[in-house]
């Protein structure tokens, strides 16, 4: 399929040939164990750590650790039970917000079995939190916040860096981030945040790769018992190939992130000023001029399921809501809170660019939609 037209780089995007070239050359060269005592195991121990030293390297932390984990699912499952049961007798309160990723939510709501108490801080028109609801929601109890840098529907930034200084002040209140739309996209201060998550495949790694990066003085509990890999936080052998592939794609990604920014600024912006040249077709649902690399809008009259599938007839691959909902009545929480209108949030759009799109890409997109917004049943 050449002549695709790939906007779904949010949901996972296509590796990077050289990230590519080099998990095969690892999974050739470097095969033995890293926990292996001979010669080649050390070999491969040797690559491992000086893996997670150039992570380190390339997000300028010093303070910090890192997990190999194999996504973000894993990495926010393990930052959240893990904290949280490590750290019981400090307090059971956590607070997120609706916005988050299923991975973030579930899990916050699974620690209820546990005898913790959750609050989900609503959305505002932005669809970000508001830090004064935050403040709010604190209690002597608070141990955990859990709050997403950007928000994988409609690209919207939460303050991470106001909250991050703000929770300074609350040294018992430990700070997780979901980093996994805005790593090597737009710059998110790290240094007050504890614990975060990525995953590979969305910065043109592999799938099954991702880190749990966390304040080395931070407590967590082990969620995968057996041998003790990864400092004992996550037993299992490393798969090598997978982690240093993922730490070239950071590398990568990060050392392109200045360019990428400017290209795919004009990309959005080219659809954003169609989407509002045409106001009795389309509602923007993204309001944030800082992401790029995100565009959430909703049809006014159709439905957008049908037209995502119509555009997938012509190669062009976007994302709707109902495409991944089994349930017919499905629709975006998050643009509800953000519109508290139910037609919006049943007929979503997602736009999600990478470095690979071009103007052509757009205008294709325009151009397809535009005719078929004309001849789709109202
Ligand atoms: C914001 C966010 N967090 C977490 C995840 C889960 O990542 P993974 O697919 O690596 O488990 C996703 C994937 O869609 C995401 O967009």
């Amino acid at each position: 399929m050449d002549n695709v037209i790939y906007l779904d780089n949010a949901a996972t995007s296509r590796v990077y040939p050289e990230v590519l070239e080099s998990y095969k050359q690892i999974t050739l060269e470097y095969f033995a164990n890293p926990n292996s005592v001979h010669a080649l195991g050390q070999k491969s121990s040797r690559l491992l750590e000086n893996t997670r030293q150039q992570i380190l390297k390339t997000l300028k932390l010093k303070h910090h650790e890192v997990i190999f984990t194999s996504g973000a699912t894993e990495a926010n499952n393990l930052a959240i039970k893990g904290y949280c049961l490590a750290n019981k007798n400090r307090g059971n309160h956590i607070i997120t917000n609706a916005g988050e990723h299923p991975s973030v939510l579930n899990t916050v709501m699974e620690m209820e079995q546990f005898g913790f108490e959750v609050t989900v801080l609503p959305l505002n028109e932005k669809g970000t939190i508001e830090v004064s609801s935050l403040r709010e929601a604190i209690t002597k109890n608070t141990i955990l916040v859990s709050i997403m840098a950007v928000n994988n529907e409609t690209g919207a930034i939460n303050p991470i860096n106001e909250i991050g200084q703000w929770l300074k002040k609350h040294p018992k209140i430990v700070f997780h981030v979901d980093m996994v739309q805005a790593i090597g996209k737009v710059n998110i201060p790290l240094e007050n945040v504890d614990l975060f998550s990525i995953a590979g495949h969305k910065i043109h790694g592999l799938l099954g790769s991702g880190l749990l990066i966390k304040k080395k003085n931070i407590l967590i509990k082990a969620q995968n018992h057996g041998g003790g890999q990864e400092n004992n936080y996550r037993s299992g052998t490393n798969t090598l190939a997978l982690s240093a592939s993922l730490a070239k794609a950071l590398r990568i990604i990060i050392s392109e992130q200045e360019n990428n920014y400017k290209n795919i600024t004009l990309l959005r912006d080219r659809l954003i000023n169609y989407l509002k040249e045409n106001p009795d077709k389309y509602k923007i649902n993204s309001h944030f001029k800082e992401n790029p690399y995100i565009v959430n809008f909703s049809t006014l009259h159709h439905k957008a399921s049908v037209v995502v599938e119509a555009l997938s007839n012509r190669n062009i691959m976007v994302s709707s809501l109902s495409a991944c909902h089994s349930k017919k009545e499905a629709f975006s929480e998050v643009v509800y809170q953000m519109s508290h209108s139910l037609p919006l949030a049943k007929n979503t759009i997602r736009v999600s660019f990478s470095h690979e799109n071009t103007l052509e890409d757009v205008e294709a997109l325009i151009t397809n939609l535009d005719v078929l917004i004309k001849r789709i049943k109202r």
